[in-house]
């Protein structure tokens, strides 16, 4: 059996986790690197601008109702709490499904906040509490900028070929928004609580 000969020092070094490191980019955002499903390159970049549009609005949107599920009060307190949670938890699905999309598409997702409070087109809301009643004018008028974009993604989406964003966009991003908006939009109905009028 050979004695080793490496010192106690660079045997520590080597066990050392290489913390710190940076280095260049591997993909500049706005900048796309084929994929090989059939798609044209200019598709491709259509569908991942739209999808970074829709991204950036369904982060804010998803946020916002955790700002809400936080904040709200009243008599509404305890199903709002809920309500608000659970949209957030779907929102958050929509989230991760948008930006795998643009990934599998050869684009860059944006992630990051201050990345996304850039380009939302969602007003910013005030960082103090607001009534319920605001809370869901907030909510549905956020739930109307995505659905409004949406529409209009999807069509473009299947006119250049990409079945899959437009399915996407359809299938999940619309119909859970104006699932969404229902919900919400149910609460702002003046109706009386115990007399008939
Ligand atoms: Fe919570």
């Amino acid at each position: 059996m050979t004695k080793s000969t490496i010192d106690a020092d660079t045997i520590l070094k080597r066990a050392t986790p290489v913390a710190h490191q940076e280095s260049h980019e591997i993909q500049p955002f706005g900048h796309l690197v084929h994929m090989p499903i059939a798609l044209s390159e200019t598709t491709c970049k259509e569908s991942v601008e739209n999808l970074n549009q829709l991204l950036a609005d369904t982060i804010t949107l998803r946020d916002l109702y955790k700002k809400h599920h936080w904040q709200t009060a009243g008599p509404t307190f305890y199903q709002l709490h809920l309500l608000f949670d659970k949209h957030y938890e779907e929102q958050n699905t929509l989230v991760d499904s948008i930006a795998e999309r643009i990934q599998l598409l050869g684009g860059v997702s944006l992630a990051m906040a201050p990345d996304v409070a850039e380009i939302t087109l969602i007003p910013r809301p005030p960082k103090g509490r607001e009534a319920a009643p605001t809370q869901i004018s907030r909510l549905l008028h956020a739930h109307e900028i995505v659905l409004k974009e949406a529409r209009t993604m999807a069509r473009l989406a299947a006119q250049g070929g990409d079945d899959g964003t437009n399915d996407l966009i359809v299938s999940d991003v619309i119909r859970r928004n104006e699932l969404q908006a229902w919900f919400v939009a149910e609460h702002v109905v003046d109706v009386p609580l115990t007399h008939a009028v």
